[in-house]
């Protein structure tokens, strides 16, 4: 309620009420970093962001899977090579585990490139009796606990967008350039520990794969002539939630003449910056981007329609992707009107389920996620959506391609006395490589069993 629509400009933003603004010292700073910024040029540019919105609608037709993952928060630490190769060769890897078992394209969305800034639950965190304001993401403070890190420091918002450009650069590289082709499917293997639980499964698949693209090759379909088999389309996603440095990057597509976000291709509203009459809806309602909107156990079914007619008043498909994250335990009771109130009004939406958010606890003195919980989740989205009969449209994780130990349980059974061995993370807790791996082998087995038909058909004939 209250939404009013008023003309829509980059900065109306900055006329409404806005949660998690982080406490700038130096507002003249921050103004000149703003400016610089908006000379800088764009990261993305609109036509990849209108090809990504076209196969989002195929999605939300039903006929993809949407895969969006990468970290909770990216940071100036680990901005290696190694870094950037790892995430994508597990997201591949996820990604060909999924194409098979649903025959159907899969949409893949990173978390990268620009997901930087975090939403706080607290504005201050208290240690051995001492207070200071809360980490917010290496765009905006420092993370180590002492009060000079952890002012909020402009300069971080160009060094984001130069690691974002960087980060960009190598993944296209990948993308385009041979890494991602269907013949290395057994050389991403490689970099997996031996002895991973996960190995065993995914080499059979891959050798299915080498099978048919020899099969392929035999009658004249090979990676030099088929784009599609030597190339995938890549795409990056962040939280908006530094509106300063997303209005900076938003610029006029001189084709359409339509205002897009350039900072990435798709861009999210968070749980906590929802308020259909404020900035983050305001910002996100004028650009052309495809949007995601996470909706948590708080939003009802008339919320959630008042924001769907400002987010995508034309019904656009492919514009807006609903990412659930309700927790294991509430899916099956929140979703199912969501759904039902979306359909009754013929919403055109992706749906999507993000297992991480609603099931962080705490164990041994840190934040974690038990797997079987987040296996759980997902396996209730898929119910629901079997219930309802709507398109179980994807998932959305985060995740990392390094061996970290943040998230207990999966085939490895890591414990809670075992996160302090490799607990890494700047935020929340990431899948490692066997358990993401292991996630898309099980949400696989559920997408067969929500096409049974087409699966059938695509393994027979
Ligand atoms: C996130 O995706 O990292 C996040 C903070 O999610 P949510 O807004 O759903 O809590
Ligand atoms: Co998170």
């Amino acid at each position: 309620m209250g939404a009013t629509m008023t003309k829509w400009s980059p900065n109306s933003w900055r006329a409404k009420p806005i949660q998690q603004v982080p406490a700038y010292p130096d507002l003249a700073a921050l103004k000149n970093t703003e400016a610089q910024l908006a000379t800088f040029p764009p990261l993305v540019f609109a036509g990849e962001a209108r090809k990504l919105k076209k196969q989002l609608a195929t999605v939300a037709a039903g006929d993809a899977f949407l895969l969006q993952g990468g970290d909770c928060a990216e940071s100036f630490a680990e901005h290696g090579a190694d870094n950037i190769r790892d995430f994508f060769r597990v997201f591949l890897q996820m990604s060909v585990v999924l194409t098979f078992a649903g025959a159907q394209p899969v949409v893949k969305v990173g978390r990268v490139a620009g997901q930087f800034a975090k939403p706080r639950s607290s504005d201050a965190e208290t240690k051995g009796g001492v207070t200071l304001p809360s980490y917010r993401g290496d765009i905006i403070n420092g993370i180590e606990f002492d009060a000079k890190s952890r002012i909020p420091d402009p300069a971080r918002q160009e060094m984001a967008y130069r690691q974002s450009a960087a980060t960009l650069n190598l993944l296209r590289a990948f993308a385009q350039g041979g890494y991602a082709s269907l013949e290395n499917v057994h050389q991403w293997m490689l970099g997996f520990v031996s002895d991973s639980p996960q190995g065993e499964k995914y080499e059979s698949l891959a050798n299915r794969i080498t099978e048919t693209m020899d099969f392929m090759k035999a009658v004249g379909i090979t990676s030099e002539t088929n784009y599609a088999l030597r190339e995938t389309d890549f795409y990056t996603s962040h939280e908006a939630l530094l509106l300063g440095y997303e209005e900076a990057l938003t610029r006029v597509d001189s084709t359409s003449g339509d205002w897009y976000a350039t900072s990435g291709h798709m861009i999210w509203i968070g749980d906590r910056t929802r308020q259909p009459d404020h900035a983050h809806v305001e910002y996100c309602r004028g650009i052309k981007n495809p949007l995601g909107l996470k909706c948590g156990p708080s939003l009802t079914p008339d919320g959630l329609l008042q924001l769907i007619d400002l987010l995508n008043p034309d019904n656009e498909p492919g514009r807006l992707t609903l990412i659930a994250r309700f927790g294991s335990d509430k899916v099956a009771e929140h979703l199912p009107k969501l759904v039902r109130a979306v359909q009754k009004e013929g919403r055109s939406v992706v749906w999507s389920s993000d297992p991480m958010h609603g099931n962080t606890i705490e164990a041994a003195g840190y934040k974690t996620r038990p797997f079987d919980r987040i296996l759980k989740e997902v396996q209730s989205f898929f119910e629901v959506h079997r219930a309802e009969g709507t398109h179980p449209g994807g998932i959305h994780i985060e995740m990392t391609g390094k061996n970290v130990t943040e998230c207990t349980g999966g085939a490895r059974a890591i414990t809670a006395e075992e996160l302090q061995d490799r607990y890494h993370t700047h935020c929340d807790p990431r899948l490692n490589a066997d358990q993401a791996i292991e996630l898309a082998f099980l949400v696989s087995d559920l997408l067969k069993k929500s096409h049974p038909v087409q699966h059938k058909q695509a393994v027979n004939g």
